[in-house]
């Protein structure tokens, strides 16, 4: 396409989203910043203004494998395995692109995709990573005939709740006050944040997952972290690349499980001191994404109180889907 359609493109989105912001309903959300409810999701305007410019100009290629997930459910961890699994023959673990950069630079963000100025490499199959709820993708991809796969992890709603707090308030501006716990849990319950209602991010893909299987592989972090090396194995014959006798011989899978463990990337120098500049400018440490990375860590941060209430709305939310929180505790 030429670059003069591209920018009379682009301008078209432009002023449809302004059009569009201004009779969205509107709320405050973390960082007292405004959150518009679109299509059914709390978004921000860049997000939404990101999400037309996908559903509008993105070009996906059939190959294209998305690890879509709600933000702190694992995005981290996912993105390392599917970029390692991926490219095991082609580098070495000793010298390895995640000694030297972090997991959010491995692929790019799907979400910041702008007609112009977005790079994206011409590997086969290309990797994306986004957390735009499955409703707002454009159907050229959803569709299962675009032949794109997708790749959800779903966490414990009172673990993501937690992990979020904690990743706030490390990225909270200065000017900003802290948020509070229990602020932050009411806007979680009410589904006030940024892509939420969580629950209806979760099911969007779960449904999907439902009706087609071979499209969208769908994983739950405490199950990942019960079993690393049978998921190692489900990803890479999801994405096309089996794991084959000889390297299951040779410790392949045992090896790329470890490579991605918390403990190993948590104790790598890039992920102590490098950072993610994100394509809003935003430079984010690496070490943001690195925590804890446990299950049931919402012990140490809920009441009793608030446990129960989050585990109701869970539970009439996902009433008759078939979808459970967690899975067999952690060995
Ligand atoms: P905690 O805050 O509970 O520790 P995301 O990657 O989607 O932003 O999610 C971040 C959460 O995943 C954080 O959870 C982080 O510690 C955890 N995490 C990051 N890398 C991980 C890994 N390799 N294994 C398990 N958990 C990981």
């Amino acid at each position: 396409m030429s670059r003069e359609r591209v920018d009379h493109e682009e301008e078209q989105t432009l002023q449809q989203h302004a059009q569009l912001l201004a009779e969205l309903p509107r709320a405050v959300g973390t960082f007292q910043k405004d959150l518009y409810l679109y299509q059914g999701y709390w978004l921000n305007s860049g997000s939404i203004l990101n999400t037309m410019f996908i559903q509008n100009h993105f070009n996906h290629h059939s190959t294209d494998i998305f690890l879509t997930s709600f933000m702190k459910s694992g995005t981290t961890w996912l993105r390392s395995l599917m970029f390692t699994i991926l490219n095991r023959s082609r580098f070495d673990f000793s010298d390895h692109p995640l000694l030297r950069k972090g997991p959010h630079d491995c692929f790019p963000l799907l979400d910041s995709y702008k007609p112009k100025d977005y790079v994206i490499t011409d590997n086969s199959p290309r990797l994306f990573a986004t957390h735009i709820p499955h409703k707002l993708l454009p159907p050229s991809i959803t569709d299962p005939s675009s032949g794109c796969k997708f790749v959800y992890v779903f966490r414990d709603p009172k673990d993501v709740l937690v992990s979020m707090w904690h990743f706030l308030l490390k990225l909270k501006p200065k000017e900003v006050h802290p948020l509070s716990f229990d602020q932050m849990f009411k806007m979680f319950c009410e589904g006030v944040i940024i892509g939420g209602p969580y629950w209806d991010h979760v099911l969007g893909f779960w449904s999907a997952a439902l009706e087609f299987p071979d499209k969208i592989l769908f994983f739950k972090y405490e199950e990942i972290k019960r079993d690393p090396e049978g998921h190692v194995k489900k990803l890479a014959e999801f994405m096309g690349v089996p794991i084959s006798v000889q390297e299951e011989e040779s410790g392949m899978v045992k090896k790329i499980a470890e490579f991605c463990s918390f403990e190993n990337l948590n104790s790598l120098e890039i992920n102590k001191t490098g950072d993610h500049k994100a394509d809003n400018g935003v430079v984010v440490p690496n070490q943001t994404f690195f925590r804890r990375g446990e299950v049931g860590d919402w012990k140490c941060h809920l009441t009793e109180e608030m446990k129960d209430q989050i585990d109701r709305i869970t539970h009439d939310k996902f009433n008759g889907s078939g979808l459970t929180i967690g899975g067999a505790p952690p060995k």
